[in-house]
């Protein structure tokens, strides 16, 4: 079992997961991040970071998002290491619950 990034993410990217993560699971593509399902170790640290709710415990992921669970599992050791924050992308795809 692993955690899983989904599609709230995308264009998001507010990285405040990252840094909770004691094992350096995440990965950084241009507009979101994923977990790398062989190095994550299902701590659930990092699901209460997230502002837009995009972590979901695998077994968990929504019917609409499982499609993410490959994804994350193809993509993320394609993509660097990620460990720490930066500025959030809030991109025309992210839906901020605080803006507005
Ligand atoms: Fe890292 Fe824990 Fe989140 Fe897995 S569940 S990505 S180990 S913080
Ligand atoms: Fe993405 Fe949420 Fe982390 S927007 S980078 S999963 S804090």
């Amino acid at each position: 079992m692993a955690f899983i990034v989904t599609a709230a993410c995308v264009d998001c990217k507010y990285t405040s997961c990252v840094p909770v993560c004691p094992v350096e699971a995440f990965h950084e593509a241009p507009d979101r991040v994923y977990i790398n399902p062989d190095t994550c170790i299902d701590c659930n640290a990092c699901v209460s970071e997230c502002p837009v709710d995009a972590i979901y415990a695998e077994r968990e992921v929504p019917e609409n998002l499982q499609e993410w669970i490959k994804l994350n599992a193809d993509e993320a050791a394609k993509n660097p290491i990620i460990t720490g924050t930066h500025d959030p992308l809030k991109g025309p795809k992210c839906v901020d619950p605080n803006a507005g």
